[in-house]
């Protein structure tokens, strides 16, 4: 399907804004992007600040959301398979070392890159016999395109311009936008399975001793099929399906 891209200069939030949308009725499939978001936000309510205005514009950050309506048969994964794709086009080869954190950073070297904040406006009721009807996805993503000040987090973020001097936000987007396209299609077409394997080729946990949110540490073992992250703790296996996941400091 065609989609349209909207630029704008300046915006609360570009999810925000597709959600408030969507709530009004309105699910086209659309890019929206932003040179500057005044209210950008993060996963589990944390703010997500716009990195400091570069000297040309398009140096700070690349801040974009991409609404549309899908229907998998399963939502599990979607943000890995998101995570993939971004995670792709930005160092095709693997030589700049994008990992991605689960479920959803992308990390250079333990420091964070990109981030990705995946919301979803619920459809009105069908009839209760009818397959379930598409809900409208809001993908917002965050990268990271030339320096910036931590904003609170423990290790300083990484940059694009680190391994690719001359890169624009303009640029960039150009480069992900349709392979991130493709991807969320395939995802509604086939689930995660076509994404597990690049995945873990870029897994950044795996190996590794994780902390549990609730205090608990173990061994990453890996992303299962189903997109749950596995820690072997004292109490065997665990299949992690939504937290907040820190490497063990060692
Ligand atoms: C995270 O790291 O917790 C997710 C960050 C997501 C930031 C992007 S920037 C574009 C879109 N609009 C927002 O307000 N957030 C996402």
């Amino acid at each position: 399907p065609g989609f349209t891209v909207e630029a704008v200069a300046e915006i609360d939030s570009t999810n925000t804004e597709l959600m408030r949308r969507a709530r009004a009725g309105h699910t086209p499939p659309v890019l929206l992007v932003a040179e500057r978001q005044t209210a950008g936000r993060g996963r589990l309510g944390r703010p997500w600040q716009s990195a400091q205005q570069g000297e040309e514009q398009g140096t700070a950050s690349l801040t974009f959301s991409l609404g549309l309506p899908l229907a998998p048969r399963e939502w599990a994964g979607l943000s890995l398979a998101v995570g993939v794709s971004v995670a792709e086009s930005l160092d095709p080869t693997g030589a700049a070392k994008v990992a991605l954190k689960w479920p959803n950073d992308l990390w250079v070297e333990d420091r964070k890159l990109a981030g990705i904040l995946i919301e979803t406006a619920m459809p009105h009721a069908g009839r209760a016999d009818a397959p379930a009807p598409p809900r409208y996805l809001v993908i917002g993503i965050g990268i990271n395109i030339g320096p910036r000040e931590g904003d609170g987090m423990r290790t300083p973020p990484a940059w694009l311009r680190q391994w690719r001097p001359d890169a624009t936000a303009p640029e960039v987007l150009a480069e992900l936008a349709a392979p991130l396209v493709r991807s969320v299609q395939a995802f509604e077409a086939q689930g995660f399975g076509p994404f597990a394997e690049r995945f873990a080729a870029r897994d950044a946990l795996r190996g590794r001793q994780v902390q549990l949110s609730d205090g608990s540490f173990g061994l990453c073992e890996g992303v299962a099929w189903g997109g749950e992250l596995q820690v072997r703790t004292a109490d065997g296996l665990q299949l992690v399906s939504s937290d907040e996941v820190s490497v063990r400091p060692s």
